[in-house]
C-alpha cells in the first residue's frame, strides 16, 4: 500500500512546494491540514490550491479561540518578549498548529508526519518536538532533508506550475493574530532600513495629527475590554491591532538568536503585542511587590526563552506556567495608553489591588511616612558596600 503523510500547509511557496516532492520523490499520497491562527488566508482558494495540486485529502481548521485563549493569554501573563523584543508571534503557533495536524493524523491514519521548515529556522524545531510529543511517527521535512534553498524551490515551483503571490516574491511572511514576521530579500543585510512597503499593519507615513487613547481593562491578566467597550478576545486583538497600527506603533527590527545559532535579522508588526503587553506589565508593577516583580521577570524571560525554543512540551514550562498563573490573581485594572506618530506609552492605571500609596509617596504635606526611619535603613542596607570601599581605599 501507498504511504501517507500529513503536511501542515500555509498555501505558501515552501508547503507547495512539499506537497510535491512528497509524491513524487517521497512517492506518497498527501494529506493536507490548513490550520486558521488569524492569518487572514483566503482559505477556500488554499483548499483549491491543495486539490490542483493533487492532495488525497485538504483540511481547514479554525484554531483561532483556542490560540487566544490557549497561546496569547498565557504569553500576555508572562509578559512573552524574546529577547526583549519579539512577541512570539510565530513560536506560539507552531505547537498549536503541530498539535491539530497530529489530531487528524490518527485520523487519517497517516505513516509519516511532514512540515516545509528548512533546516536553519526555528520551526523545524517546534514542529518536531510537538510531534515527538504527541506521537511515534517519522518525520519529514524535504527541503531540511534535500538541503533545498529559496532558488532551487522558486524555479520547482515554477516547473510545477505552483503560483507565488508578489509579496512572496520580495520577503518571506508568516502572520497571525499575534504578529506578521517579515524575513528574507533586502532584508538580510541588517543595515538596510526595511522598505515601506513591507509593512501591512502599521501604517508609516501620513500619520494622525492627534493622539489615540486606549484603556484597556485587564481581569486576572487577561484583556477584557477597550475604553470602556467588553470585547471578545479574538475581536479585542484585532481592534488593537488595528488602532495602535494606524498610529504607527507595533514595528520591531531587531537581530535574533535563533535556536540553531544563527543570527538573524528579524522584522516584525505587533501592534496588539505591544499595547497589551506594555499595558499588562505596568499593571502587574503596581499590583504585585517588589519582590514578586523582580522574581517574575526571571520566570518571564525563562518562559519566553522555552516557547522561542520550541519546548512548549517541555515540563518546565508547565511548572512556569502554573507560577504565573498564581501571580495573576490581582492583576486586575486598568491601563490607560496613549499613542502618536508611531509612539506608545502608558499614561495612566488604577487597580483595586493597587499597592501605590499616595498617603506614602506624596512630597506634599500630611505624608504618613516617617522619613526619620531611612536613615538607619539606608546604613544597614549599605553596610556591607560601604566597609568593601572603605577597605579598598585602605589598600
Ligand atoms: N523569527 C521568528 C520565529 O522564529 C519568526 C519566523 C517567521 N518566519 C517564518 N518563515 N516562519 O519565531
Amino acid at each position: 500500500m501507498k504511504q501517507k503523510a500529513i503536511l501542515a500547509f500555509s498555501g505558501g511557496l515552501d508547503t507547495s512546494v512539499v506537497v510535491k516532492y512528497l509524491q513524487e520523490k517521497y512517492n506518497m499520497d498527501v494529506v493536507t491540514v490548513t490550520v486558521d491562527v488569524g492569518q487572514e488566508d483566503d482559505y477556500k482558494k488554499i483548499s483549491a490550491k491543495a486539490k490542483k495540486l493533487g492532495v488525497k485529502k485538504h483540511y481547514n481548521i479554525d484554531a483561532r479561540k483556542e490560540f487566544v485563549s490557549d497561546y496569547i493569554f498565557p504569553a500576555i501573563k508572562a509578559n512573552a518578549l524574546y529577547q526583549k523584543k519579539y512577541c512570539l508571534a510565530t513560536a506560539l503557533a507552531r505547537p498549536l498548529i503541530a498539535r491539530k495536524v497530529l489530531q487528524i493524523a490518527k485520523k487519517e491514519k497517516v505513516t509519516s508526519l511532514a512540515h516545509g521548515c528548512s533546516g536553519k529556522g526555528n520551526d523545524q524545531v517546534r514542529f518536531d518536538l510537538t510531534f515527538h510529543a504527541g506521537s511515534n511517527l517519522p518525520i519529514i521535512a524535504p527541503i531540511r532533508d534535500l538541503n533545498l534553498d529559496r532558488t532551487e524551490e522558486l524555479k520547482f515551483a515554477k516547473k510545477h506550475g505552483i503560483e507565488i503571490e508578489n509579496v512572496a516574491k520580495k520577503f518571506s511572511v508568516d502572520q497571525n493574530l499575534w504578529g506578521r514576521a517579515i524575513e528574507g530579500g533586502v532584508l538580510e543585510n541588517p543595515n538596510n532600513e526595511p522598505p515601506d512597503d513591507a509593512f501591512i499593519w502599521v501604517k508609516t507615513k501620513n500619520l494622525p495629527n492627534k493622539p489615540v487613547y486606549l484603556t484597556i481593562k485587564f481581569e486576572k491578566g487577561i484583556p477584557v475590554a477597550v475604553n470602556g467597550k467588553s470585547m471578545n478576545p479574538i475581536k479585542l486583538i484585532d481592534y488593537v491591532n488595528k488602532k495602535a497600527g494606524s498610529c504607527g506603533v507595533g514595528i520591531i527590527d531587531h537581530i535574533e538568536d535563533r535556536v540553531v545559532g544563527i543570527k538573524s535579522r528579524e522584522v516584525y508588526e505587533t501592534p496588539a503585542a505591544a499595547c497589551l503587553i506594555e499595558a499588562h506589565s505596568d499593571l502587574e508593577k503596581m499590583v504585585h511587590t517588589k519582590h514578586e516583580t523582580k522574581f517574575k521577570s526571571l520566570v518571564d524571560d525563562e518562559w519566553s526563552w522555552l516557547v522561542y525554543s520550541g519546548l512548549w512540551e517541555d515540563p518546565l514550562k508547565n511548572d512556569l506556567d502554573m507560577f504565573i498563573e498564581q501571580t495573576q490573581k490581582r492583576v486586575s485594572g486598568t491601563v490607560k495608553l496613549k499613542l502618536f506618530k508611531g509612539s506608545l506609552r502608558v499614561v495612566g492605571r488604577e487597580s483595586k489591588y493597587s499597592l501605590y500609596s499616595h498617603k506614602i509617596a506624596t512630597y506634599g504635606k500630611g505624608s504618613k511616612f516617617d522619613q526619620k526611619l531611612a536613615k538607619g535603613f539606608v546604613e544597614l542596607w549599605g553596610m556591607q558596600s560601604t566597609e568593601a570601599n572603605k577597605l579598598q581605599k585602605k589598600k
